[in-house]
């Protein structure tokens, strides 16, 4: 099997949309520019498990300029964007996703890319690395190595390589600076609100703003619904992360006493179960509950189902769970990332810099693979921050530079007065 897609027909609105995404992804096509020239993954089979938006395609046609082989599956059942899928099968590429595709599909498909046996795998959660690790561990020793997107894929691989288990070293792309300060934040931030607009288009402001989990997508979350003009309450474990919020300026507490208040919660915690059952009894009529996250883990939807006598599709990604009680709850996206079920993810600026890393992240590893242990790697300082220098350059930003009296001072310890 070539390809698995749901209709090729698709492809000429993927190639216009994939042209649009382009334009705001600067550094990636300079990154693609040299690779045409210098084509540093010549002869590399590369299965990469990603959302399929046009931000990846424009990542899968660098990568193939860099003379990659590019295996293409979804990283979750509902994130693909079909015509995207169509156009990268119309140029070439194998590409296995459909929107919508069921628990077994979506195995099947990240299986086709490893029957390609690939040298390098890039993950969005790691479901690639693990399926190699538990299912097919024949494949590791061709493996170079693997890159990973997504803080949750991260915390699943550190635990791996704490364990000693993990078979091949792994790029922790989510590390980069130029990834999380800016994916996590800007890019979690406005596309979950877009996803929540676009499924339920209710008003924000003067609403009450659940965010659960202060990490980077949390703060990005909570500051975009605050500019939206909803009340923004943060719930959190850590103390250090609930203080920072505080201080933020948003109101903090257990879910325990969210739960009566929240017109709107989203979990992006990366944690399961964080809105279960308890929770559930006490939210008001019509509270809508979504996440973010990267698993549909954190909303515990068997509790929701279990209370209510009534569910029902009531718009596209908006199913409505009516209690005996006569309250109705509303689930966005199936508990799946509701950026990426109802919108269409980060927007193209901020994937520039996150698939930038991915391509010299998997051009690092061709060069330095071997030189490396079977952990989690970042990406070298250097090149996280030639890619801010890029990006700025880009937006025509210039900073100022050290003068020799400034890196003097900086330098020495005499010359504190
Ligand atoms: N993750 C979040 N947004 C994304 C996008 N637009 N493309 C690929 N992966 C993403």
């Amino acid at each position: 099997m070539d390809h698995d897609i749901k209709d090729i027909n698709l492809a000429e609105s993927g190639k216009l949309r994939i042209e649009w995404a382009e334009r705001s992804m600067p550094v990636l096509r300079m990154i693609r520019e040299r690779f045409t020239k210098e084509k540093p993954l010549s002869g590399i089979v590369l299965a990469a498990c990603l959302h399929v938006t046009t931000e990846t395609a424009s990542l899968v046609r660098t990568l193939a300029a860099g003379g990659a082989d590019v295996y293409l599956c979804a990283s979750n059942p509902l994130s693909t964007q079909d015509d995207v899928a169509a156009a990268l099968v119309s140029e070439g590429h194998h590409v296995f996703s459909i929107k919508g595709e069921d628990t077994e599909t979506y195995y099947k498909h990240i299986n086709a890319c490893l029957d390609a046996k690939p040298v390098i795998t890039m993950d969005d959660g790691a479901d690639l690395v693990s399926c190699v690790h538990s299912k097919r561990s024949d494949l590791a020793p061709g493996i170079l190595g693997g890159t990973e997107e997504t803080t949750t894929g991260v915390i699943t691989l550190k635990s791996m390589a704490d364990r000693h288990v993990l078979l091949f070293p792994v790029i922790a792309v989510n590390d980069s600076n130029t990834k999380h300060f800016f994916d996590n934040r800007y890019g979690t931030g406005q596309s979950t609100i877009d996803g929540i607009l676009r499924a339920t288009n209710r008003l924000l402001a003067g609403s009450w703003f659940v965010v659960s989990g202060y990490g980077w997508c949390g703060r990005g979350l909570a500051s975009r619904a605050s500019g939206m003009g909803a009340r923004v309450i943060v719930t959190e474990v850590d103390p250090l992360r609930a203080l920072e919020a505080a201080m933020d300026g948003y109101s903090v507490m257990p879910m325990a006493e969210a739960a009566p208040l929240g017109d709107f919660f989203c979990t992006v915690t990366g944690d399961r179960s964080v809105i279960r059952k308890e929770h559930f009894e006490v939210m008001k009529d019509g509270a809508i509950v979504c996440n973010s996250g990267h698993f549909n883990v954190e909303i515990d939807i068997d509790s929701l189902e279990a209370l209510a006598v009534l569910r029902r599709n009531i718009r596209d990604f908006v199913e409505e769970f009516s209690l005996a009680d006569g309250r109705r709850i509303t689930l966005l996206g199936e508990g799946r990332l509701i950026n990426l079920a109802a919108a269409e993810g980060h927007p193209s600026s901020v994937m520039d810099m996150s698939f930038a890393n991915q391509a010299l992240a998997s051009e690092f590893l061709v060069n330095n693979a071997s030189k490396l242990t079977k952990k989690v790697h970042k990406l070298p300082d250097d090149v996280d921050n030639e890619i801010a220098r890029l990006k700025l350059e880009s937006m025509g930003i210039s900073i100022d530079v050290l003068t020799p009296e400034q890196i003097e001072y900086l330098s020495s310890w005499e010359m504190g007065t």
